[in-house]
């Protein structure tokens, strides 16, 4: 057997951490080991594999995950619409950010299939992609990529590492088991001074309103009867639930990013009326924003 861990920069070794103890990683034959409890972590196509795979927990929600992320291959064309605004707005936003604060390294939690390298990586910019799924870490991205395999529930990283964090569409899968610990370890990994980007979907969305009381057990009661009725296999997993943007910005609160910034998302509604009042609620942005499918913020880590 070659030595696996020659095939992976320091910087990425230095960044991250074991998720059993938190410990740092050194590099060894098979791969990966932990200083202190000597877990070892293998690595496959340069990517570190964070997971513990004897651990129930991870294994089961990585099937879950697997199971979604092949979906996500073939979406209804209403949701595709959706992502595609959602995407280029996402683009050019990272491309703004990346241009005025010049990051040098990149974070992008729950990357899935998306690939930000071509307005991320730069001479002086790296950008690591992190998800629970192999296949979407593993996947052909530009020069200045690079990826992690992990559970992002108790983010695998060295304190003081990114100068920016991505995190789209992720933190609502941790809905069920808290946000408070990844978000607070997201933190943790921004240096002094950096920003995370979160952007998620809106519990208050128009078409949510009706269901936005509904406690989370009903909502995926009424989930899985839609399954049945329409014969559909794919949809949201119970452990997902979109969320008030208020209480992610409480969270931030409490882990130093008090400097929280709004940004406004696209305005779209489905359907011949939905565009009618997607094109009225834009010339009134204040209410319309709040209604968006998704809210967007920025928050920067106190120096
Ligand atoms: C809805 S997708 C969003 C993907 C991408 N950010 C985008 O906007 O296209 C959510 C991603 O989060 C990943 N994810 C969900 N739970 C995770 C976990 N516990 N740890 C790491 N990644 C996770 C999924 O595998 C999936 O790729
Ligand atoms: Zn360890």
């Amino acid at each position: 057997m070659g030595n696996k861990s020659a095939e992976i920069e320091h910087w990425l070794v230095d960044v991250i951490v074991c998720p059993t103890c938190r410990c740092s990683l050194d590099t060894c034959e098979e791969g990966l080991r932990c200083n202190l409890c000597r877990s070892i972590y293998r690595i496959e196509n340069r990517i570190p594999i964070l997971l513990n795979e004897a651990n129930a927990r991870e294994a089961e929600r990585m099937e879950t995950e697997e199971k979604l992320f092949a979906d996500m291959a073939t979406p209804k064309p209403d949701t595709a619409v959706k992502w595609r605004l959602a995407k280029s707005f996402l683009r050019s936003l990272v491309s703004r950010l990346v241009e005025t604060s010049h990051p040098r390294l990149v974070l992008y939690a729950g990357c899935g299939m998306d690939d930000l390298s071509e307005v991320v990586c730069g001479p002086d910019t790296k950008l690591l992609n992190a998800d629970i799924v192999f296949a979407a870490v593993d996947r052909e991205r530009g020069p200045g990529a690079y990826g992690v395999c992990c559970d992002l529930r108790r983010p695998p990283f060295a304190r003081d590492s990114f100068d920016l964090i991505l995190a789209v569409d992720v933190l609502h899968h941790f809905a069920v088991d808290g946000l408070d610990e990844p978000i607070g370890m997201l933190a943790a990994a921004l240096k002094p001074g950096g920003m995370m980007l979160i952007m998620e979907p809106n519990v208050y969305y128009l078409y949510r309103l009706p269901i936005v009381w509904m406690p989370h057990r009903l909502r995926n009661l009424l989930r899985k009867m839609k399954r049945v009725v329409t014969g559909s296999r794919s949809g949201p997993a119970p452990h997902e639930a979109p969320m008030a943007p208020s209480a992610i910005v409480s969270i931030l609160w409490r882990h130093s990013l008090s400097d929280i910034e709004t940004v406004s998302c696209p305005i779209y509604f489905p359907g011949a009326v939905g565009s009618l009042l997607a094109g009225f609620l834009r010339r009134f942005p204040k209410i319309g924003n709040k209604l968006a499918y998704h809210f967007c913020f920025l928050a920067t880590k106190a120096k």
